[in-house]
């Protein structure tokens, strides 16, 4: 097992970087920590394809347009720690604000088109926060290629498009989503649902794959208990957002 740098200070981070000099092979996998199976993926992927990976652990607040939601967003270091070492990652960055924000978010990126759609609806200047970080990010760390999962559909698509826009130097790689056994997308939050709305998730993917229309998927999700946010059909693809109590889950499926 190799040994896992841990760096909080950026400014350390930064001076490490420029010892790594320009031609190394880096992987980036951008994440907010509460890592599981879905993350590990994107994670053993970079390691096979890079000489060096970098995970980041950073709960963006920019990107949480609910105060609430950020509060309660799970969060377990010492976990995501021994699971990085594990898998055999070289470097963590796990900033502060004071220092991801130094312009205390004077300066974002916007998108004004696709961002507004889906997500973007319920979460006003959810995507703004998100691609703000994930450029900080590509700056800081200059990675070869960076991995995305396509759990997050519109988020993916709109880090694709900035790249190419801003002519950013980086590769981004996508992977699939990872399921629990009985069809719920992982993701941090699910940790956060209660027993009952636990067993009533997995009807959420059940209904999104139905060879049905989206307003019938979102009546028979409504019907299930699901409180629904939107259900759209999206190049090919199905997108949809609940929620179960508190709890907002998103998905996707090719149709
Ligand atoms: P987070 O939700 O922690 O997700 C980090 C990465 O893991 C994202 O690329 C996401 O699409 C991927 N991921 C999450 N669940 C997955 C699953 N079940 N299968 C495959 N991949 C999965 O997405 C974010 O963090 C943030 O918005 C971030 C990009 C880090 C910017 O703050």
């Amino acid at each position: 097992m190799n040994d896992l740098k841990v760096f909080k200070d950026m400014t350390v981070w930064r001076k490490y970087r420029e010892t790594l000099g320009q031609k190394i092979e880096l992987g980036l996998v951008p994440t907010m920590g509460a890592l599981h199976e879905g993350h590990l993926s994107l994670i053993r992927k970079s390691i096979s394809e890079n000489e060096k990976t970098i995970v980041s652990i950073y709960v963006n607040p920019t990107q949480f347009n609910d105060k609430n939601d950020f509060k309660n967003y799970p969060v377990d270091l010492d976990q995501d720690l021994d699971m990085l070492k594990n898998l055999g990652v070289d470097y963590v960055i796990n900033p502060v604000y004071e220092q991801m924000y130094p312009d205390n978010y004077r300066f974002r990126l916007t998108e004004n088109n696709f961002s507004k759609l889906f997500c973007g609806k319920d979460r006003p200047g959810h995507f703004d926060g998100v691609l703000t970080i994930v450029m900080k990010l590509f700056n800081m760390v200059k990675p070869t290629r960076a991995y995305f999962g396509e759990k997050d559909f519109q988020q993916l698509t709109l880090i694709k498009d900035m790249v190419e826009s801003f002519f950013m130097d980086v590769y981004i790689v996508s992977l699939p989503t990872l399921r629990e056994h009985d069809g719920l997308a992982m993701s941090s939050r699910n940790v956060l649902l209660n027993e009952i709305d636990r067993k009533l998730a997995p009807w959420f993917n059940k209904i999104l794959k139905m060879n049905i229309s989206a307003d019938e998927a979102k009546k028979r999700l409504e019907e299930n208990g699901f409180a629904v946010d939107y259900v759209e059909d999206y190049n090919n693809r199905r997108l949809a957002a609940v929620r179960l109590g508190k709890v907002r889950l998103i998905d996707n499926e090719k149709i």
